[in-house]
């Protein structure tokens, strides 16, 4: 076996290997990060198409890099070849770098689909394989109908409507331009036909560039068939050039992502200004309400209700949880804990079970045990806090002494009265309560009472100390 070859690959009849063009430099999005690289729904733009090449080939797919190709290359790391572009000189130039990785590969036939078009699933190139397949054509290819060309080129058929080339806009008749079947850029070639018909496309005389869609009349002039399947969902034929294309992406991923969530028994109150990434997993019965944003690798148990207006990014949120107005990131809330509104949570914060953090909370790399409360404009930093302690109104962990952050520690069922500084390295006993303003300096054992500035312990709980 190859060693490109996944465990898994799907059936079919003819092996197929895909290649993603990647070289160009983007130059319409007017940034400096290459195109491909751009988030969209949490992944950069490639990510999408190179998952739908990897899923329907069950095989390595090789990229052809070149503008930025190291940025390009680390961010698809292992998960396929590449093939160097040196020279932008078109799409045709660039797939013709994959031939001499191509040159001992058994594939029959070759997928080829742009790094910039993101959103092509899986199951529509498997429809081009079977469809070339089936007709034994050199080229089956994706065309999209719209009335909005965007610079695409055109698909020209012939009077009975077989496909007999593409043309470029910008080498388009006036009665070419009229035309409405657009080149979805999405293609698979008969392996055995493209390296050399590859050699026979002449350069673009205007730019210089070989452009890949000349395929189409070379093998129309061999006495080959071309198929071109229309795109039931023009979502597919999204083209990422410029930053408006990536907002109609983004508009269009998101309609597929809060559509695949809602049919899997998630409730969203409204698909419109709920922003969910492409790798959020959200549980049965769970409710997101409006104005929510769950990023990055966030995942929301059952029964749970999000929002509104809350950003979870990277969040580990379980079942029965209600979050309300708040921020959320790299950090956990376990069952049936209840956030917001207005809270903030960062990095490494752990909320137990059934615990509270209520308006203008902040808690940082800091675990809050099962059934503490934290209501009122309290921050957390670098804490351990037991079982079933109040958190009093206001009360701080002065964790930073300007230097180093330091530790604190709350034993179960301590009661932290309101606007208690604990300056850290500090430790609250269990059972042990501080009264309201009290700056606590050294620790406090358990089941006692620490009052004033420093605070002292004034008496053992149920007997006077004097
Ligand atoms: C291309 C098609 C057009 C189709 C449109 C759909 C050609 C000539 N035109 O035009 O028919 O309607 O896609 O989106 O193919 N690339 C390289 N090396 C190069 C040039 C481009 O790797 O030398 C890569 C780019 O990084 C990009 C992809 O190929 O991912 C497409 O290139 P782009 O310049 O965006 O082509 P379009 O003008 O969109
Ligand atoms: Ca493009």
């Amino acid at each position: 076996m190859p060693s490109h070859e996944l465990d898994d690959p799907p059936s079919r009849s003819l092996l197929v290997r895909a290649i993603v063009l990647a070289a160009g430099k983007g130059t319409r999005m007017k940034s400096s990060l290459p195109k491909v690289l751009h988030p969209l729904r949490g992944l950069p733009i490639m990510e999408h198409a190179l998952r739908a090449v990897i899923r329907a080939t069950g095989q390595k797919p090789i990229v052809i890099v070149g503008h930025d190709a190291a940025a390009v290359q680390a961010a698809v790391g292992n998960r396929a070849d590449f093939a160097l572009q040196a020279e932008q000189l078109g799409t045709g130039h660039a797939v013709m770098m994959a031939e001499s990785a191509m040159r001992d590969d058994p594939s029959a036939q070759v997928i080829i689909t742009a790094a910039d078009m993101p959103l092509v699933r899986p199951e529509t190139l498997q429809v081009l394989v079977n469809e070339r397949e089936h007709h034994g054509a050199a080229i089956s290819l994706l065309s999209v109908v719209v009335n909005d060309p965007r610079g695409f080129g055109r698909v020209v058929r012939d009077a009975v409507g077989n496909v007999m080339a593409i043309v470029e806009q910008i080498a388009c008749t006036p009665e070419q331009l009229k035309i409405t079947e657009l080149n979805g850029a999405i293609y698979c070639i008969d392996a055995a036909w493209l390296w050399g018909a590859l050699r026979r496309i002449q350069p673009n005389s205007r730019k210089g560039e070989y452009f890949l869609t000349d395929l189409v009349e070379i093998a129309v002039a061999d006495g080959r068939t071309v198929r071109a399947i229309v795109a039931s969902d023009v979502d597919e034929c999204i083209g990422i050039n410029t930053r408006v294309d990536l907002a109609d992406a983004d508009v269009a991923l998101r309609r597929r992502i809060n559509r695949a969530h809602m049919l899997n028994g998630v409730s969203i109150v409204d698909p419109a200004t709920t922003y969910i990434d492409l790798d959020v997993t959200i549980s049965e019965d769970t409710t997101i309400l409006p104005n929510t944003h769950l990023l990055g690798s966030t995942s929301i148990g059952a029964k749970a209700v999000i929002g509104p207006d809350t950003t979870l990014r990277n969040a580990t949120i379980g079942n029965g949880c209600a979050i309300r107005q708040s921020v959320i990131e790299d950090a956990q809330v376990d069952d049936d804990a209840d956030v917001g509104p207005f809270s903030h949570l960062r990095s490494g914060a752990h909320i137990g079970a059934g615990a509270h953090v209520g308006n203008f909370g902040e808690v940082k790399n800091s675990t809050l045990g099962v059934h503490s409360k934290m209501g009122h404009f309290s921050y957390l930093g670098d804490a351990t806090v037991g079982e079933n302690v109040n958190i009093g109104a206001g009360a701080i962990t002065c964790n930073y002494d300007g230097v180093r952050k330091n530790p604190t520690v709350i034993g179960d069922g301590a009661f932290i009265g309101s606007d208690t500084l604990l300056v850290a390295p500090v430790e609250i006993g269990a059972g042990a309560t501080t009264g309201a303003g009290a700056v606590v300096t050294k620790n406090v054992p358990p089941d006692t009472v620490a009052v004033g500035l420093p605070a002292r312990v004034i008496r053992r709980k149920g007997k006077s100390l004097t």
